[in-house]
């Protein structure tokens, strides 16, 4: 019976290790999304404040961009214990988990403004200003709450 105990608590240990090793790499994975929708929201916010040229084209693929990227499942990338109180490399705060529903809805209102950009986009620059200003809501809406200040 000692060595079944002491063979299975073996076994456990070898399956717990790998996990220490990974060091949570949800949270580089979910921090290249927001690089990535930060990469196409520049070019509108850039046009929309009048510091790049207004262009069709360029207006909506970031767009496009932008529209595809908030589609992505965010159901793994979340995981309990990837909050800032428990690891050094993120500003997710833990009042994320403690209002996933919430949280989740700020992220449907990503979703809906990025579509309504989409829709636009390519409609001239009267058209993209307001839709980008909301967007930039969304995106604020967020990280006033779940997200730690930097540095
Ligand atoms: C539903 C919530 C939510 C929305 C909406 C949201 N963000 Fe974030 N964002 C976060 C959280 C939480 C983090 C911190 C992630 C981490 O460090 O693990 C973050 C991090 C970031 C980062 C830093 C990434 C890094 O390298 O550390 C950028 C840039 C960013 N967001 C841009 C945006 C932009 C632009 C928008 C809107 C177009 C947006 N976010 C919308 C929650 C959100």
């Amino acid at each position: 019976m000692r060595r079944i105990v002491l063979g299975a608590s073996l076994f456990f240990t070898a399956l717990s290790l790998p996990a220490l090793a990974q060091d949570h790499p949800e949270i580089g994975q979910r921090q290249g999304q927001f690089n990535l929708i930060v990469h196409n929201f520049a070019v509108l916010g850039g046009m929309a404040q009048g510091r790049v040229d207004y262009d069709a084209t360029l207006a909506q693929t970031a767009a496009d961009n932008l529209f595809h990227i908030t589609r992505h499942d965010q159901s793994r990338l979340w995981p309990e214990g990837t909050d800032a109180q428990s690891v050094d490399s993120t500003r997710a705060l833990p009042a994320i988990w403690e209002n996933l529903d919430d949280f989740v809805s700020k992220f449907a209102d990503l979703q809906m403004a990025a579509e309504n950009v989409q829709t636009v986009a390519g409609d001239g620059l009267d058209a993209l200003r307001p839709a980008v200003g909301a967007l930039g809501g969304a995106c604020q809406a967020c990280h006033q709450t779940y997200r730690a200040e930097a540095g």
